[in-house]
């Protein structure tokens, strides 16, 4: 298959403002988590996903990490409810999905089934630790799925991110205007420190164009809100970056932090934006120890460059080096670990907290003074 269609060929759009829902009296009531997925299936970030995925789709992509069509999907999209809604429910019938009680869509309430949430922990995030944030999330939402198609009636308000707030048929119209014909997408949860802008540039010598894509959904407690990292790219991208060849969009969905499967996930819907290439760097959308420092690459052998339809760039372990006195990777600098600025994410956010400055070298000063500025706010 050519580079850049969308996965399983076509984009889907779910979104259909006038539709007829005045008949019907069945109702679910979603999380914030559910929403953010249903936005995305509708606008056709998840094609090829048209719904919630049934309970034989949920099995493969635990088993298989692919759909029952055979497409690859790592990550359960799935509608959780509670056990005692579930039992008043009929399948077979339309369903209004409310958001704090109000209409968003309609399900074909297609089946009602149990998960094996123990067994969706050890498949999808390698443990059951409570600790993990995304096991700890999937533990937490209902004990019940519900499956089917879904239609949006009300696609979400452009009320933050305005401008920035772009479905897959327009970041693809977007790069066609500009002329791009390979894209390399970059996920991030993070504000932008001087390894990213690193990577993202390296990857940029090789293709036309760079589609920064930081992930704007439920974040777990102690990471960066994403307003401010929002600011943080647009500093940059003012400052540092070539804007013809950058196009800043935002990712609605919520981070599950499930490491190797959440980067196949990641892979695939920047496919869906029309991307050709994908950045897989260190720990890729990992937290604490869960997960080996390159796994999220090494998961890409299971398939097929055909099958993915989108090359990952990997990027080993990047990071100034006092020696080199630049911004190098494992695999180019020679010098010893001493020589090399490393901070964690964690102590990187004592830092800023404490109204402390980080080395310019490890992030650039304008980016800092954003931080900053914004944690003392919160
Ligand atoms: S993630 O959880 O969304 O992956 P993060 O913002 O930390 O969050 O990382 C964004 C991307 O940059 C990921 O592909 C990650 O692997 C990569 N990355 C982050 N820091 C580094 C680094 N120091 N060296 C190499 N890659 C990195």
């Amino acid at each position: 298959m050519p580079k850049n269609q969308p996965h399983g060929g076509t984009l889907i759009n779910r979104i259909n403002e006038d539709y007829d829902y005045s008949t019907i009296t069945q109702e679910i009531e979603i999380d914030q988590i559910a929403l953010s997925d249903l936005h995305l299936i509708a606008n056709g970030t998840y094609s090829p996903l048209t719904g919630f995925l049934t309970k034989t789709d949920y099995q493969e992509v635990l088993e298989k990490m692919r759909l029952k069509n055979g497409l690859i999907w790592s990550i359960p999209i799935t509608l959780p409810i509670d056990e005692m809604k579930a039992s008043l429910l009929d399948t077979g019938k339309r369903t209004k999905l409310l958001y704090n009680g109000e209409l968003q869509a309609v399900l074909e309430l297609q089946e009602i089934y149990k998960p094996d949430k123990q067994k969706e922990a050890i498949t999808v995030y390698q443990t059951n630790d409570l600790a993990h944030p995304g096991v700890n999330r999937l533990f937490n939402r209902g004990s019940v799925y519900v499956s089917g198609p879904i239609t949006l009636i009300k696609p979400p308000k452009k009320e933050t991110f305005f401008q920035y707030r772009l479905n897959p048929s327009e970041t693809r119209k977007i790069f066609t205007e500009k002329g791009w014909k390979t894209i390399v997408g970059f996920q991030t949860r993070n504000p932008i420190h001087r390894a990213h802008e690193y990577i993202q540039k390296t990857a940029l010598e090789i293709v036309d164009g760079l589609f920064l894509n930081p992930l704007v959904g439920d974040t777990k407690a102690d990471d960066i809100p994403a307003d401010i990292r929002m600011k943080s790219y647009e500093v940059l991208l003012n400052n540092y970056y070539p804007k013809q060849r950058v196009c800043l969009a935002v990712f609605s969905a919520a981070m599950r932090y499930a490491g190797p499967k959440e980067a196949i996930f990641h892979a695939l819907v920047r496919k869906n934006y029309g991307c050709t290439h994908f950045i897989v760097g260190r720990d890729h959308a990992g937290v604490g120890d869960y997960y080996g420092t390159y796994d999220a690459q090494r998961i890409f052998n299971h398939f097929t460059s055909d099958e993915l339809g989108i090359t990952p760039l990997f990027f080993e372990h990047s990071f100034f080096c006092t020696k080199c006195q630049n911004t190098a990777s494992i695999k180019t600098c020679p010098h010893e670990k001493k020589d090399r600025l490393i901070l964690s994410g964690t102590k990187l956010r004592e830092m800023l907290k404490n109204g402390e400055k980080p080395p310019a070298e490890f992030s650039r000063p304008e980016v800092i003074e954003v931080l900053i500025q914004g944690l003392q706010r919160n």
